[in-house]
């Protein structure tokens, strides 16, 4: 009998203290959505460590919104890349009420997710998709905190046809969103610029055998190859492009092959030194806060490095600073606030034009020098 009455007293004790918790400390979950299997896992694993570091620091912030203190989680949802599980893991993202999504990496994916989340109200903030499509419509509730596809397609056409003075070039794209936006942007300010197309190509996000179309670009002998794709296709690629002997032709790509990852996938080929690809921010050089920051990551992510983290990190702060300045983590209060942001990033200074597009982008191109990433 005793015995009941002290277990009695403990339980009641416990909720008490459960009470008293629940009263002080309000859970705020901000989803995150990448691809975190098949072959483009390691940028969703990147993308994913990014925004986790941010949730963790600002849980160490001790922040409070609307007289209660805030304690942030991170939902980590896996759209493989695919379109389809795409709105799927939107919609599961819309009915967990997360308070708003970082996300997601594919412009495949982003692009239909992003009405999902306009129907259910959400925000989402994408540090990797590039499709100047995804902001065409004009949600409220859609914003991107790195240079879209027009910057990163012109740029590197003109680093083809005025830095390197190339003449010819061949186009392959993976047929996705991404990766036959980016290469109609390049193809179209290459033309415009004098350059010849001779050849275009078209594979998909799983293949890895590209023997048979480099072979009929190889007889058109181009100055350079543009691939519109991700690393998984340009790894292999730039293997069987040095097979085929194509030694001396230059290998165009944006941000989806800017990985250190695509280094890694060549198998020590020597075409990937002729690699030139851009991304849609400062090099973390040039990054205020850029080396530190990639020091800490490193530090707790061994190896796992790959080109978004720093954005998906960023993307996390500025849907907090928006609570922060709403007073709310309610997203129908303070998805307002968002489109005033004026927040100093570890990628620079985030605005956002009345679209949702990131104000004054900057763009980097690399090459690749001993298997290493290098800013030009
Ligand atoms: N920038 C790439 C895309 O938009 C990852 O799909």
């Amino acid at each position: 009998m005793q015995m009941k009455l002290k277990i009695t007293a403990a339980a009641a004790l416990a909720v008490a203290a459960g009470v008293a918790m629940g009263q002080d400390v309000q859970v705020v979950k901000i989803g995150h959505v990448a691809p975190m299997s098949g072959g483009q896992a390691h940028y969703g694993k990147d993308n994913n460590n990014g925004a986790l570091m941010a949730v963790e620091e600002l849980n160490a912030q001790n922040i409070v919104i609307g007289g209660k203190k805030i304690k942030f989680e991170l939902q980590s949802e896996d759209d493989a890349a695919d379109p389809k599980q795409g709105t799927a893991v939107a919609q599961k993202l819309c009915d967990s009420k997360v308070a708003g999504v970082v996300g997601h990496l594919n412009s495949g994916t982003t692009i239909p997710a992003s009405k999902v989340y306009n129907d259910c109200g959400i925000p989402h903030i994408t540090g990797a998709a590039t499709n100047p499509n995804l902001t065409k419509p004009g949600y409220k509730t859609t914003y991107r905190i790195i240079a879209n596809d027009n910057a990163l397609g012109a740029g590197l056409a003109a680093h083809a046809y005025s830095t390197l003075k190339l003449k010819s070039v061949a186009i392959i794209d993976d047929r996705t969103a991404y990766g036959q936006g980016v290469a109609e942007v390049f193809k179209k300010t290459a033309l415009a610029h004098g350059m010849t197309v001779v050849d275009e190509q078209f594979t998909n996000d799983k293949a890895t055998d590209f023997m048979s179309i480099l072979t009929s670009i190889k007889a058109k002998k181009p100055d350079a190859i543009f691939f519109g794709g991700m690393d998984p296709q340009a790894g292999p690629m730039l293997r069987q492009m040095e097979q085929l002997g194509l030694t001396t032709t230059k290998y165009y790509g944006g941000d989806g092959i800017c990985t250190a990852e695509v280094a890694k996938l060549a198998g020590g080929a020597k075409t990937l030194e002729n690699v030139i690809c851009a991304e849609g921010g400062a090099s973390l050089e040039k990054m205020p806060g850029g080396t530190a920051w990639k020091a800490k990551y490193d530090k707790k992510f061994p190896g796992q490095f790959q080109v978004y983290s720093p954005y998906t990190y960023d993307a996390t702060f500025v849907l907090v600073d928006a609570m922060k300045r709403a007073n709310s983590t309610d997203p129908k209060v303070y998805t307002a606030k968002l489109i005033e942001t004026n927040y100093k990033g570890v990628t620079g200074t985030i605005a956002f034009e009345p679209n949702g597009e990131l104000k004054n982008p900057s763009m980097t191109l690399s090459v690749y020098k001993a298997g290493k990433k290098t800013a030009l």
